[in-house]
């Protein structure tokens, strides 16, 4: 794939999230501080939708399902947060908001669930 564009920069209020469907992959797109970031729809905790769960806060976003949560400016997350966001790269042209979508980013939400010590403490 190449740059797709996405929407108008207008399209998007200040401080908040809207979720568009780019050739069949859904990218959600965060505005914040006069930036823009496209990300993944899920949260990387527990796959809650940010689009109904997400606010953003100058650069923070914030997941209100357990409140992990990023600076948009770094990418780092903040305090308990154990996951970074993925981000698609993201430009404007103008007023259009476009993104480069090789693939789908997914996060690994099976990654805890082998966790042997905790299986096995019932085995014995
Ligand atoms: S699902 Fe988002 S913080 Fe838990």
């Amino acid at each position: 794939m190449t740059w797709k564009r996405v929407c108008s920069t207008s399209d998007i209020a200040a401080n908040s999230l809207k979720l568009f469907d780019v050739d069949g992959i859904s990218i959600l797109i965060v505005s914040h501080s006069g930036d823009f970031k496209a990300i993944p729809p899920l949260c990387p905790h527990m796959e809650e939708p940010l689009a109904s769960s997400g606010i953003c806060d100058g650069t923070v976003l914030t997941c209100t399902k357990h409140l992990w949560q990023w600076d948009l400016a770094t990418n780092e997350p903040r305090a308990e947060t154990e996951k970074p966001l993925l981000m698609y790269d993201l430009k404007i042209e103008g007023e259009d908001v476009q993104v480069f979508v090789e693939h789908e980013l997914e996060y690994d939400f099976d990654e805890d669930e082998d966790d042997e010590d905790d299986d096995s403490f019932w085995d014995d």
